[in-house]
């Protein structure tokens, strides 16, 4: 089964190192980060797993619930989760999927077979509070994610929804936003009273409210 943009994230039960879970009642209609991991007790992972941490306040502000997944049991990553809160001087707090069978890792198909048969890349799915994937990103095992990125993208996606516009490369929250070419001028004056400047019929730049809190 393939997981892309615009599918309802399959539901699924687990434990967590927050107890057993059902991820679609877990969600509880909030936006969701769902990221893997190869191992615990692994470097990369474990600055990941500690920078999710530090970033609680962040995630909480955009509505958004963290969720991780390592392809190894409860018992372990409690154990691992010392050793993060004390490397990363954070205090872990989300819950981490275990999934020593790949049950979970191969639904969201995290297991490619070539990188590893046995543990997962590093996959992050975005999912909002309908349960419908809007980002996936791949990483592979030995580069770390850009977790400035993950903010960034959460806020083109929030601001998106809220303004019915679309971001251009390297948007950042403040920055101008573009009006999709699927509204007209008519309807576009109704929705962005504030006006827009027209580089090309098709290329149309105006400002909105952007803000994460
Ligand atoms: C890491 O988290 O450091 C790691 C895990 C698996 C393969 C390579 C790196």
């Amino acid at each position: 089964m393939s997981v892309r943009i615009g599918d309802i994230a399959p539901d699924f039960e687990t434990d967590t190192t927050a107890g057993p879970i059902r991820f679609h009642e877990w969600a509880d209609g909030k936006w969701v980060f769902f990221f893997s991991h190869p191992a615990d007790f692994t470097p990369v992972c474990t600055t990941e797993m500690g920078r999710t941490a530090q970033l609680g306040d962040d995630f909480a502000r955009r509505g958004v619930k963290p969720l991780g997944l390592s392809t190894d049991k409860v018992d372990e990553h409690l154990k691992w989760i010392d050793d993060i809160n004390e490397t990363q001087s954070t205090t872990l707090t989300f819950p981490i999927v275990a999934d020593p069978d790949l049950k979970i890792s191969k639904l969201y198909e995290m297991i490619h077979p070539e990188e590893s048969t046995t543990e997962a890349v590093r996959s992050v799915f975005i999912i909002d509070p309908e349960m419908k994937i809007r980002l996936t990103m791949t990483y592979p095992m030995n580069v770390g994610r850009n977790f400035d990125e993950i903010l960034r993208v959460i806020d083109a996606l929030q601001t998106a929804d809220r303004n019915r516009i679309a971001t251009p490369a390297d948007w950042r929250p403040g920055g101008e936003v573009i009006i999709p070419p699927s509204i007209n001028d008519e309807t576009a004056k109704g929705l962005f009273p504030q006006g827009w400047n027209t580089i090309k019929p098709y290329l149309r730049t105006t400002r909105v409210d952007s803000k994460t809190d």
